[in-house]
Parts: structure tokens; C-alpha cells; sequence
């Protein structure tokens, strides 16, 4: 590591970030916090987490108020939180957070608010840039809005910014300006340790601002600056369903147009909602009404849809999914699957199966190019290669107490209707004969026949409903 880069890692072990998400967000009429409300099924404040993350700042303390067993629960200890009992205001979020911060006073802390997902790592790290080649004790970030209703407006002055005025308590002229309080600012720690005592709730609202931080510290002589980002959706938030739907759409936009950028293919984006953090490889379609969720994988020239939810799996290149559920799986290069397929968690699908129709799959590994055409339930199963399930095959492994597995050979043949009850096993080659139960294992290359012999009943529906059905054979014996 060069001299600078050892300094910039010194740095970020110092930096810390604080997250403001004592919000209830009481218009969503949300029995959970309002950051933990989702965009594209990530919780808002783990988009911000994320965001802090990829700038690679890891000492994060989040405020949390209303109903905080959410956050911490989601948060899983993996960050810091400190309760913030009463909501007055966003310098007084802050300073619950003092405690932490006076542990690492020489660094700087990134200020963000947990219910405004679209803050991003470059804007980060570009406002950090500002704060510190300016020697700044505090640096907002900043956009400029074609309607800034509801924002704090920016005071500029000759030498930068002079100061932060909340729409409620801004005169008809303040509320002409078009730059806007992202919320997110930049602060030198120590200095912001100072500048929290100073607050007061002599405002229209009664609350400590945090916004008030910049005119304090240009009063006590300290510098203070604005970093005007062009990213204006990092001012975006949600006080309404109507806006997190809002919020939903942006996302999914940003996303969809990633994934054309990188060669995927879309006819048509009806119902298509993919997660941020999924994976698409070049040339693949994705069909309306596919949801992709989680930390999905999707490989190349691949076909997903329509109307397939696919979460947390890994798919391969060639794939052709046509209303298929799949979940917490592998799916390999050239299988095809569907329509009206489940595929539940623990399964890995090998290479060029085919899976036809009304199959379910569950923690069960499907060898190379083995065939389940239709209406078939494979479950703790390992299956070997070029098996071919006829249809209604029932893997039995659950006996009421404890699952078990059914082992099936390479090159198997089940015949249709076939019970196989577990723990069994079938051989290389085995065959089973169609309306089998098969509760002992098979022998390689063995038929195992499990059948009553048929018996045939001359007359039995002639006599049973004589006249009423057959009038002209109501003479036959
Ligand atoms: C705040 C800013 C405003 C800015 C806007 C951007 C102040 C006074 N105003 O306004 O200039 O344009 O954000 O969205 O800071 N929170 C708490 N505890 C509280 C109050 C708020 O944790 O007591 C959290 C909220 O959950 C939210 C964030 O702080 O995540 C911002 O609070 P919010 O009430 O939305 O602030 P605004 O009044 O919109
Ligand atoms: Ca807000």
C-alpha cells in the first residue's frame, strides 16, 4: 500500500456514519418503522446501509425510535443502534448517537437519513472529497429540484452556503430556490460535537434541526460547505404509499436499465421486477411478469418467463424457465423447466434436464439430463443421470416423523404412478413398473413390479343400472 492509501484506510477506520430511522412514517399506516419499508424488497435503510458499505465506511450507529425491535432485528447486531425515546427533530436524533461518537472524535461523520434509498457511494465519496479538501466542519449534499416543495432550502452566499431553511419556516422568497437539504451531510466529528450543543427548537416546529448546524458554524467561525450533487433522486423519500410506490418505480427503472446496458433483452417490462442486487448475463430475455428477487444469478442466452419468481438461485447459461417458481436453488446450463413448476429451496437441477408441467422439486439434486415430464413430486431425492420419471411418480418422504431420502440410480425408468417410499433406493437401470409403490430397494438393471392381479367383472354395469342407462340392452343377462 502507497503512503496516501494507508492514510485513506487510517480514514475510513476513523469515519463513522450515523443513520437517522426513528421515523414511523405514520401516513404509510405501517405497523414497522417506516426505513424498514421496502423498495424492490430491500428495507430503505438497507439501501442506505448498502450505499455506506460500498464506500467502504463500516462504523455505522443507526438511530432507531419508533417500534426499533424491527431494525435491530434486521440489523442483527451487525451495527450499532442507540434509541432515540422521543422524536424532536433530526439534531436531537444526532445526539443520541454522541455516546458512540465520542469514542472516535478524529474522524469525520456521514450523516444520512435510513428512509432515503437512492443516496449512492460516489455521491458519498465525492461530497468527502469537498468536506475535507475544503477543511470543512460541516458539507451538506445538496440537488437542485424542479419542485422543492417540502425541502430545506439552500442559503447560498458569495463564499458558499450561509445557511438551511425549512420550508415551514421559509419566507414566499426562500421557497423560490431550487436547491435543496438532501439530508446527508458531512461533518468533521469533533466539530459536530460542538455545534450539537448549540442547537435549540426555536423554530415553527419546535425541534432541534440538524439543518441548523450550518449557520452555527459559520457563527463560531467555522467553515461550512454544500457538495450539489447531479444525482437528484438522492433527495428522494417517502411520506406516502403513493411516494414509496413512486420510489418502487424509480428503482425499478435504474435497474431495468442497467441489465439493457449490459445486452439483456426485454420485449416488454410488464410485471418484470428485478432486484438490485441481481445478476443477468448478456442475451438473455426476461418475459413480462417475472419477478427476480434476492441475490439471484441468471448466466447468459438464457430465457426467464413469462410469469416466473425466481429467488436466490443460481441459473445457468441456456436455460429456458416458463412459469417456474424457484427458490434458494441451482439451475445448470440448457435445462428447460416449466410451465407451472416448483422448485423449492436446497435443489440442484444438473445440466440439460427437462421439467415439464405440475412438477414440484424439493431439496433434491436432478442428474444430468434426466427427464420429469409432468405431474411428479421429487423431494429429498438424489437422482442420478438420463432418469426418466413417468408421470405422477411420488417420491413418499415424509412418514409423519422424519423425512427421508430416495436414491435413484443413472439411467433409471420410472413408470407412471410409481410411489417410491423412503429411505429407498433404485439401482443403475432400475425399472419400475407403472402403479408401483416400492418399498424395498432395487437392484442395477432390476424391474420392480408391484401390482394385484387385475381382475375383469363381465356385466357388472349392465346390472348394477339396467334400465336406467342401457334400456336398449335391458334384456342382456
Ligand atoms: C429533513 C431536513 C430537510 C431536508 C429533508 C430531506 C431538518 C430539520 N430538515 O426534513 O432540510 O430537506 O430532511 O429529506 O433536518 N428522524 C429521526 N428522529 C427525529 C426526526 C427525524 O430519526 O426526531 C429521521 C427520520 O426518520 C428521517 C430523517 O430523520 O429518516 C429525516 O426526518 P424527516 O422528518 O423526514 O425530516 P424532514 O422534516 O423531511
Ligand atoms: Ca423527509
Amino acid at each position: 500500500m502507497r503512503q496516501h492509501e494507508v492514510l485513506q484506510e487510517e480514514q475510513r477506520i476513523m469515519d463513522q456514519v450515523v443513520i437517522l430511522a426513528g421515523g414511523h412514517g405514520s401516513r404509510m399506516k405501517a405497523a414497522i418503522p417506516k426505513p424498514m419499508l421496502e423498495v424492490l424488497g430491500v428495507p430503505m435503510l438497507g439501501w442506505v446501509v448498502q450505499a455506506c458499505e460500498a464506500a467502504d465506511l463500516r462504523n455505522i450507529c443507526v438511530v432507531t425510535g419508533y417500534k426499533s425491535q424491527f431494525i435491530e432485528h434486521y440489523l442483527n447486531n451487525k451495527y450499532k443502534t442507540v434509541l432515540q425515546a422521543e422524536r424532536l427533530g433530526t439534531g436531537h436524533a444526532v445526539m443520541q448517537a454522541v455516546p458512540v461518537l465520542e469514542e472516535n472524535p478524529d474522524g469525520n461523520t456521514l450523516v444520512l437519513c435510513g428512509d432515503a434509498p437512492f443516496m449512492d457511494s460516489e455521491t458519498i465519496q465525492q461530497a468527502y472529497q469537498l468536506h475535507t479538501a475544503q477543511g470543512n466542519a460541516v458539507t451538506v449534499i445538496t440537488a437542485k429540484l424542479d419542485n422543492p416543495f417540502g425541502y430545506g432550502r439552500i442559503l447560498r452566499s458569495e463564499t458558499g452556503i450561509a445557511a438551511i431553511v425549512e420550508e415551514k419556516d421559509a419566507t414566499d422568497a426562500q421557497r423560490q430556490i431550487q436547491e435543496v437539504n438532501s439530508g446527508a451531510y458531512w461533518f468533521r466529528t469533533a466539530d459536530l460535537l460542538t455545534l450539537l450543543k448549540g442547537l435549540s427548537q426555536s423554530n415553527v416546529q419546535g425541534e432541534y434541526y440538524l439543518t441548523d448546524t450550518i449557520g452555527l458554524a459559520l457563527e463560531q467561525g467555522k467553515k461550512a460547505g454544500a457538495y450539489l450533487t447531479d444525482n437528484t433522486d438522492v433527495v428522494l423519500g417517502a411520506n406516502t404509499r403513493k411516494d414509496l410506490l413512486h420510489l418502487n418505480e424509480v428503482a425499478r427503472w435504474k435497474v431495468l436499465e442497467k441489465h439493457m446496458e449490459n445486452g439483456v433483452n426485454f420485449i416488454n417490462t410488464d410485471g418484470i421486477i428485478i432486484g438490485k442486487d441481481v445478476e443477468i448475463g448478456a442475451e438473455t430475455t426476461i418475459l413480462p411478469g417475472t419477478q427476480l428477487k434476492g441475490r439471484t444469478k441468471i448466466g447468459a442466452r438464457s430465457t426467464i418467463g413469462p410469469n416466473c419468481v425466481i429467488e436466490n438461485c443460481v441459473v445457468g447459461e441456456y436455460v429456458i424457465l416458463n412459469y417456474v417458481q424457484a427458490y434458494e436453488s441451482v439451475i445448470e446450463d440448457s435445462v428447460k423447466i416449466g410451465p407451472f413448476v416448483h422448485i423449492r429451496p436446497n435443489s440442484h437441477i444438473r445440466s440439460g434436464v427437462k421439467i415439464g408441467d405440475f412438477v414440484e422439486v424439493k431439496n433434491s439434486v436432478i442428474g444430468e439430463s434426466t427427464a420429469i415430464a409432468h405431474l411428479t413430486y421429487v423431494g429429498d431425492s438424489d437422482v442420478g443421470k438420463k432418469v426418466n420419471f413417468g408421470c405422477g411418480t411420488v417420491t413418499v418422504n415424509y412418514d409423519g416423523i422424519k423425512k427421508n431420502r430416495c436414491v435413484i440410480g443413472d439411467n433409471c425408468f420410472i413408470g407412471c404412478n410409481t410411489n417410491l417410499i423412503a429411505p429407498v433406493k433404485l439401482g443403475k437401470g432400475a425399472y419400475t413398473a407403472a402403479g408401483s409403490t416400492v418399498t424395498k430397494d432395487v437392484p442395477d438393471y432390476a424391474l420392480a413390479v408391484e401390482r394385484a392381479d387385475l381382475k375383469v367383472k363381465e356385466g357388472y354395469s349392465l346390472k348394477k343400472l339396467k334400465s336406467k342407462l342401457f334400456p336398449e340392452d335391458k334384456n342382456k343377462n
